[in-house]
């Protein structure tokens, strides 16, 4: 018997194409409709980058301009979507608040079942624009505090900011915002993405596989590791601790969270962007310990494992300087990262095929119930 070629993990299996992003781990690249995540990181804004990611273009600005007052107008929570999240438990994780907050905003479409792409773009767009509103209104209540409105004088990242803190940001903290939105936005297909895909493939609704794609975001190898990254930098203290903190974890044989990648093996292209953005958020909030423990750990786990960091490295810092709790980063790379899900749910659709892989059985052989007569 020849024995099936197993590619654990689907690693390194090409299951489709996509023309939403290119990454190319050779030469460190990434790709949203063929820009460099770099430049529309440096020239961009979230709401442009959203759209060339569902367009296939970045937009004129007539474009823009009408697709940002759609999205302006439509920031606003759903009393329902409210509700529901009032009554998840203090002691769910914000990214179950999501799952549900999203579902419920589902049950709640009547057009939920359309799956023309005119439909799923229209609730793409609803998706982008209320998500700050759930994420903001969560971290509120954890805080005992109450919803804030949304403003339409202020953009995406301003506003976001400005429903979770009530504070109009500074621009340095508003662009690194951005920044992270944007570079957390698409990357081809990854888990979290793949399972929108396989959702979608099925011919289930837009919100079922956004739903499915936060379930697998959640998990500390994928979305949960800008999380992560803060609670070891909580454990570690400061940037004198690192080694010794080092050694214990190293020889527990602990993922060092934020650092390793299933398809760049020499680095990710997305952190010396976030890095930036980082750097200008410690001279602004004068961090310069966080900068240190920052710095001293990567250093000291690149040169002894050989492992760069991922995007969670520079990001869960950040988020953390700009006052989010630690708990709300990976419902940030959600409301990023919807942009890219539904991107490829729409791409999913427009060509589908059943996502069904094989399996080979390694089981007990055939067996039978005891005493068990088949019928005459
Ligand atoms: N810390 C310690 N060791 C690591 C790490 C890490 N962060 N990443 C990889 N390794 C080691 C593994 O232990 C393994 O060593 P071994 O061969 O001696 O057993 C080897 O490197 C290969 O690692 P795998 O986990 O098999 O590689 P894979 O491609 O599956 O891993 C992954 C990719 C899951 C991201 C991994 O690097 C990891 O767990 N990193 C930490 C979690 C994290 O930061 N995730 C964020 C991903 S990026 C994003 O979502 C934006």
């Amino acid at each position: 018997m020849t024995e099936p070629d197993i590619k654990k993990g689907l690693a390194g299996v090409t299951v489709d194409y996509t023309a939403v992003s290119k990454v190319n781990p050779e030469t460190n690249s990434l790709l949203y409709r063929g820009y460099p995540v770099q430049e529309l990181a440096a020239t961009q804004s979230f709401e442009a980058v959203a759209y060339l990611l569902w367009y296939g273009e970045l937009p004129t600005d007539a474009q823009l301009a009408a697709f940002v007052a759609e999205e302006r107008a439509d920031r606003t929570l759903d009393e329902n979507v409210k509700q529901a999240i009032d009554l998840v438990p203090l002691t769910a994780h914000p990214m179950d608040v999501l799952r549900t907050a999203v579902s419920l905003a589902g049950a709640s479409d009547p057009a939920a079942f359309d799956n023309s792409r005119e439909s799923d773009l229209a609730k793409s767009k609803r998706l982008f624009a209320k998500l700050p509103a759930m994420v903001a209104y969560d971290q509120r209540r954890r805080r005992g505090q109450e919803l804030i409105d949304p403003r339409e004088d202020l953009d995406y990242s301003q506003n976001f900011l400005w429903m979770t803190f009530g504070e109009i940001p500074d621009p340095v903290v508003a662009h690194a915002f951005n920044v992270s939105m944007i570079l957390y936005a698409e990357h081809s297909f990854n888990a979290s993405t793949f399972t929108a895909r396989v959702i979608t493939s099925t011919i289930a609704d837009l919100y079922s596989a956004v739903v499915g794609a936060i379930g697998a975001l959640k998990g500390p190898l994928h979305g949960g590791a800008n999380e992560a990254v803060m609670h070891i930098f909580d454990e570690i203290g400061s940037a004198e601790n690192v080694s010794p903190w080092l050694d214990t974890a190293l020889a527990e044989k602990r993922k060092i969270m934020g650092f390793g990648h299933r398809v760049y093996k020499h680095g990710d292209s997305r952190v010396p962007t976030m890095k930036a953005a980082l750097d200008t958020l410690v001279d602004h909030y004068d961090a310069p310990d966080l900068a240190a423990l920052y710095d001293t750990l990567e250093s000291e786990f690149v040169s002894r494992k050989g492992i760069y960091p991922n995007l969670d490295y520079p990001s869960g810092p950040s988020y953390n300087l700009m006052g989010f709790d630690t708990q709300t980063f990976t419902p940030l790379f959600v409301a990023s990262r919807v942009t890219g899900w539904t991107a490829h749910i729409m791409e999913q659709a427009a060509s589908n095929a059943l996502i069904r892989p094989l399996s080979a059985y390694n089981g007990p052989d055939e067996r039978h119930i005891p005493g068990y007569v088949p019928d005459a």
